[in-house]
């Protein structure tokens, strides 16, 4: 498995990156099994939420590396913090809100490290632009937790380009991602400046629900079944490959609960599209040619 810096300021992860957000519908022992098979595959960078599973899932996580002494050190664990929903568990949200206030993302942040059992976060993302987020206050409690050695490094996720770039002029030390929606149902981060400002600030996108969620296109996906064929590669193989090949050096993030196809995901890394195959793909998916 290849890997690669998320900046280089930044850390080292696996290209492929396991996301966790479905794994409260598997067993604990599937959880376990998701866990070593991602690692056997090289697999090492997990993805996390503190609100994933209804905020149980870090600590399902968490309870594999309980078990397994030494697993921590080979692994690299991003979560994030800032959404609030009303939840059973968080009994005093009363309405779906953003919460980027230096308590909550010092509160989050413990609190996640207890949950998945460490002592620092590889990785913490701002979940989602929060339209009441001030940028010095989210630089400030970064700066701390950075300092303390709790977080080695910072990212946000669904931000818009200017978001981005407000949130980095009020840091001094780099977001190392933004993990955003990208897929082959979710072509805008190629033209709506998401991978430009990710190239231009040198930080590496990371992909979530890179398979569509496991949902099939609105299309006739023929055309992309016959290619997928002609590089002895499956459909899911494709989409991994396809957008790997774009210069920002997308992480695709992959959510199945199933060992085996984290292995076939892990064969995506061999599949290299020629550039006439990348834009034959773009077109089935656009529906027509590119200008
Ligand atoms: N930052 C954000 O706002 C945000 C939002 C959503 C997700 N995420 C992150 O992105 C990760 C991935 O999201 P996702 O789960 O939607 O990703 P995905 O890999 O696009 O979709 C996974 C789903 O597709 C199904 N699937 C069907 N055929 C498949 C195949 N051939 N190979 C693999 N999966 C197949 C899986 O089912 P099986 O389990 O049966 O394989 C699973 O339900 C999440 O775990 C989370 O870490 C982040």
């Amino acid at each position: 498995m290849e890997r690669r810096k998320l900046h280089e300021q930044g850390p080292e992860c696996s290209r492929i990156i396991a996301g966790a957000w479905r794994w409260h519908t598997v067993s604990p022992e599937q959880v376990d099994r998701l866990v070593h098979t991602a690692l056997d595959q090289g697999i090492t960078t997990f993805d996390h939420a503190d609100i994933y599973g209804d905020h149980t899932n870090e600590g399902r996580f968490g309870n594999v590396l309980r078990k397994n002494a030494g697993l921590r050190e080979k692994m690299q664990l991003i979560t994030k913090c800032g959404i609030k929903f009303p939840s059973g568990r968080r009994p005093e949200t009363r309405v779906k809100h953003y919460d980027t206030t230096r308590e909550h993302i010092r509160w989050s942040v413990e609190n996640s490290l207890a949950e998945l059992s460490t002592d620092h976060l590889d990785v913490l993302l701002i979940h989602r632009p929060d339209p009441l987020m001030h940028p010095g206050e989210v630089a400030e409690v970064f700066a701390a937790l950075r300092q303390e050695g709790k977080v080695l490094h910072f990212g946000v996720s669904n931000f818009t380009p200017s978001q981005f770039r407000m949130l980095q002029r009020w840091l001094p030390f780099p977001l190392v991602t933004n993990q955003i929606e990208f897929s082959f149902s979710h072509l805008e981060p190629l033209f709506n400046g998401d991978l430009d400002t990710l190239l231009e600030f040198k930080a590496s996108p990371m992909a979530w629900s890179p398979l569509s969620g496991g949902k099939p296109l609105p299309i006739d996906e023929r055309e992309i079944f016959q290619l997928a064929a002609r590089y002895n590669a499956t459909y899911s193989q494709l989409a991994l490959a396809w957008m790997m090949a774009h210069p920002s050096g997308v992480f695709p993030i992959i959510g199945t609960t199933k060992p085996e196809r984290m292995e076939e995901a892990a064969r995506s890394l061999s599949i290299k599209l020629n550039r006439q195959d990348w834009f034959a793909l773009l077109k089935e998916l656009m529906g027509k040619e590119v200008p």
